[in-house]
């Protein structure tokens, strides 16, 4: 008998459907919202609302590409932690609805193990135990995976995403938002050696980013004179925007490679702490096309075997979501209907 599993994903600002049957994704249907891009950055209440009006259409939408009817849904599951409380429960009502109304089981599913388990997707996948660095614009995190139920944190950020790095970076440089994206199309054009940003120096498998956040502020105000990285602020408004203007293609490589830097120097160091050879990348940041190109060369160099999951699995999915319901529901590891949400991420 074959398993098909529903799966919703609404922890932020994307509505998504999928529908997965023994392991294999028929369908991943993602309605993203366009309606936070003026504000510069997520508006949770109108996430909320748009996840409200998107929801029947998107899993509609979902079934119907897999050519799959609803009758034969063997269990819904959904992102139940961590993300924004409105959009989360927009979710995980209606996949409780729904499992009421249908009488199957309900899963919940931890968005961040998900982005991990988004590796077991593709044919091609990594054995256990698995490394995996998952960078998204909420999280920074190394996790050790010994199996689809065994996953633990072994680093994260301090502080800043590596996202959230990118993000802001843009921000500073005038950029919309998502601003990760346009530095990495800036970046491919410009002179990555042209500025050095500081390397933070944190113990352990841990991350931070808050401190090169700053050295940039000052750096951008400072306009590249010699004071590049203290607090002077020796440029005038129009000077500052010139040297922008002027100098943003090696800005954003500059910028982008020492966020590279940090995260795969960590990475390395898990690899040579754990013995583990199979390495895997997850999370909307693993779209960066440096740090895609900067991973493979790390992985020839260290003999990895490296995994990064299609690019519609990495930025935030429901196939994730159910591929990590389809290994919960061979374990029966389902919910409760009084379930309800949690904005925070403990595992
Ligand atoms: O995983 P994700 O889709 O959502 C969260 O759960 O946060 O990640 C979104 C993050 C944003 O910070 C976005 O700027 C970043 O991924 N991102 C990128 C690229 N594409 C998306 N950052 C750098 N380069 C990219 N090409
Ligand atoms: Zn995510």
């Amino acid at each position: 008998m074959s398993i098909c599993i529903l799966a919703i994903e609404s922890s932020c600002d994307e509505t998504s459907a999928s529908i997965c049957v023994d392991g294999k994704i028929l369908s991943n249907n993602i309605a993203n919202q366009t309606v936070h891009e003026q504000f510069g950055g997520v508006v949770p209440e109108l996430a909320s609302r748009a996840h409200m009006q998107n929801i029947v259409p998107v899993v509609d939408i979902a079934l119907q590409k897999a050519g799959c009817d609803i009758t034969a849904v063997d269990a819904i599951a959904f992102t139940q932690a961590p993300g924004l409380i409105g959009s989360l429960l927009v979710g995980t009502q209606f996949a409780k609805s729904l499992a009421l109304a249908l009488d199957k089981p309900l899963i919940a599913v931890h968005h961040m193990q998900a982005h991990v388990l988004a590796n077991l997707i593709p044919d091609n996948r990594p054995s256990f135990p698995f490394l995996c660095l998952t960078v998204s614009g909420g999280h920074t995190q190394i996790v050790r995976c010994d199996g689809p139920a065994q996953l633990k944190v072994i680093g994260e950020t301090i502080d800043d995403a590596a996202g959230e790095a990118f993000d802001k970076t843009a921000k500073m440089l005038g950029l919309p938002y998502p601003g990760g994206p346009l530095i990495d199309k800036h970046a491919a054009l410009g002179d990555a050696t042209r500025f050095k940003f500081p390397e933070p120096q944190i113990p352990g498998l841990n991350f931070s980013f808050s401190g090169l956040k700053t050295s940039i502020l000052y750096f951008l105000k400072n306009a590249g004179t010699s004071n590049l990285f203290k607090e002077e602020f020796l440029a005038d408004e129009e000077t500052r925007q010139k040297f922008i203007t002027e100098n943003m293609n090696d800005i954003c490589a500059s910028v982008q490679d020492r966020i590279i830097s940090i995260l795969l120097n960590k990475l390395k160091k898990a690899a040579a702490e754990t013995g583990i050879t199979h390495i895997c990348l997850a999370g909307g940041v693993s779209a960066n096309s440096g740090l895609r190109k900067a991973f493979a060369a790390l992985g020839e160099k260290e003999n990895w075997k490296t995994f990064i999951p299609a690019f519609e699995y990495c930025t935030d999915n429901a196939a994730m979501i159910a591929i990590t319901g389809y290994y919960k529901f061979l374990e029966k590891d389902f919910t409760e209907l009084s379930v309800s949400p949690s904005a925070r991420s403990e595992w």
